[in-house]
């Protein structure tokens, strides 16, 4: 039986008792992260300048929500990832999981913030080792935490069921004796081994196949509900992140420019490079051409960023104001709040585009907007919003809803 036609079985793994703070705690709360990665040059190898990864972030995520964080290669996505996980020692920042501050001396400890989250890669090969055939590798993991081997075991092979493998096909098998779709799955099931509350998936199915891609789509949502995760769900592909987010967070060289719900990121964008970036989406239809690229240049230097604003070297809106003067996200909200970093959206920044007595909280419609392509304006209309099981466009039924369906 293939992987994508065996039936899921899920381990119990969660216990109801964890959950501290009850639903109207955001599971994690991140405050001004910041991590600046050091260059160094010369003959004596000195620090001659710092890369701003990620520069004073704040957000947070909700119990049982899919955040989404899209943004160009090199705006500090995975650096993110790292810093959440403490793999990359931020330079400032806090961190609260559930109410408790995390690597504080009387709050979470770093051996516990690891066992509740976790986090799976894009390339499929960096968390098994070539040496340790699948079902070890997902043992690994609660056998370092204290779980008896056999038992260890037997967890394994109930998460390569839940993950859709066979365990007796499929546990004994070595990295390389699986294809990347399989490879993946194990990474999955590595994941959930330590029973985590958040998991983040760095670009996790960025590199399969598009038919591998949807069924490993698939297969999060049903374990996210299953076994009541929350995600952090990091890509480049925004066709993907519309399909399985809640809200989306769009970062710009270090820095959050808009966070909201899916809905509203994709239908009302604000920020003229969420704007840009939602523009550059390519058709599946080949009438409908892409003429002018809406984004122009390549992004600025992460050693010497642009003042004020980051986006002004490629903003077509872009106005004195913006290289003084740095435009802030509103304080950090918890919920579904659609909140942009831009002087346009606030009424006292000075910008001649800024409309009087507007709350930086509220859609504006932007006078002269950003090259819009239309390629995307008209495929939002054959978006599939019913995400039903037959596809708006064709009209052919599908057994699962696939990101095809947002296509
Ligand atoms: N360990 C590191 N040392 C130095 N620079 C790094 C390191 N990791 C990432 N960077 C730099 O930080 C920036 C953000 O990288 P990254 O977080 O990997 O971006 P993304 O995941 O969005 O593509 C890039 O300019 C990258 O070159
Ligand atoms: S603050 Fe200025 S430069 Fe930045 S996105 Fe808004 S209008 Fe453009
Ligand atoms: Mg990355």
């Amino acid at each position: 039986m293939s992987a994508s036609t065996q039936p899921h079985m899920f381990p119990r793994l969660s216990s109801p008792t964890r959950d501290r703070g009850g639903p109207a705690q955001p599971l994690l709360i991140v405050s001004n992260l910041r991590k600046y990665f050091p260059v160094r040059g010369g003959i004596l190898n000195r620090t001659v300048g710092h890369i701003q990864a990620v520069d004073g972030m704040s957000f947070s995520v909700m119990k049982g929500e899919t955040l989404g964080i899209v943004g160009e290669s090199g705006c500090g996505k995975s650096t993110l990832a790292r810093l959440l996980l403490y793999l990359l020692q931020p330079d400032e920042g806090e961190l609260v999981f559930d109410g408790e501050a995390v690597h504080t001396w009387q709050g979470m400890s770093l051996q516990e913030l690891r066992r509740n989250v976790q986090i799976v890669f894009q390339d499929s090969d960096s968390s098994l080792n070539p040496r340790m055939p699948a079902e070890d590798s997902i043992a690994y993991g609660p056998r370092v935490h204290g779980t008896k081997p056999a038992a260890a075991k037997a967890l394994a092979r109930d998460l390569l069921r839940a993950v859709g493998l066979d365990p007796e096909l499929f546990g004994p098998r070595y990295p390389h004796e699986l294809s990347g779709g399989q490879k993946q799955r194990v990474n999955i099931a590595r994941a959930l081994a330590l029973e985590p509350r958040l998991v983040i998936l760095d670009e996790a199915v960025s590199a399969l196949d598009k038919s591998i891609e949807a069924q490993v789509l698939n297969l999060l949502m049903e374990l996210k509900q299953q076994l009541d995760l929350t995600y952090l769900f990091i890509s480049h592909d925004l066709n993907v992140v519309q399909f399985i987010s809640d809200r989306v967070l769009v970062m710009y060289l270090g820095h959050i420019v808009e966070i909201g719900p899916v809905e509203a990121i994709y239908q009302a964008p604000k920020h003229p490079y969420t704007r840009a970036l939602l523009a550059s989406r390519l058709s599946m239809d080949p009438q409908v051409r892409m003429t002018e690229p809406p984004l122009v240049g390549d992004p600025p230097n992460p050693i010497a960023p642009p003042s004020g604003c980051r986006f002004r070297t490629r903003c077509p809106h872009a106005q004195d104001v913006c290289a003084r003067v740095t435009p802030r996200l509103p304080p950090p909200m918890h919920g579904a709040l659609h909140t942009v970093a831009c002087h346009i959206y606030d009424a006292a920044s000075g910008h001649p585009e800024a409309v009087a007595a507007v709350s930086p909280h509220r859609p504006v419609e932007i006078s002269t907007p950003v090259r819009q392509n239309t390629v995307t304006q008209r495929e939002q209309r054959r978006v599939c919003r019913s995400r039903s099981s037959r596809c708006a466009t064709c009209a052919s039924a599908l057994s699962r809803v696939s990101p095809l369906c947002m296509l």
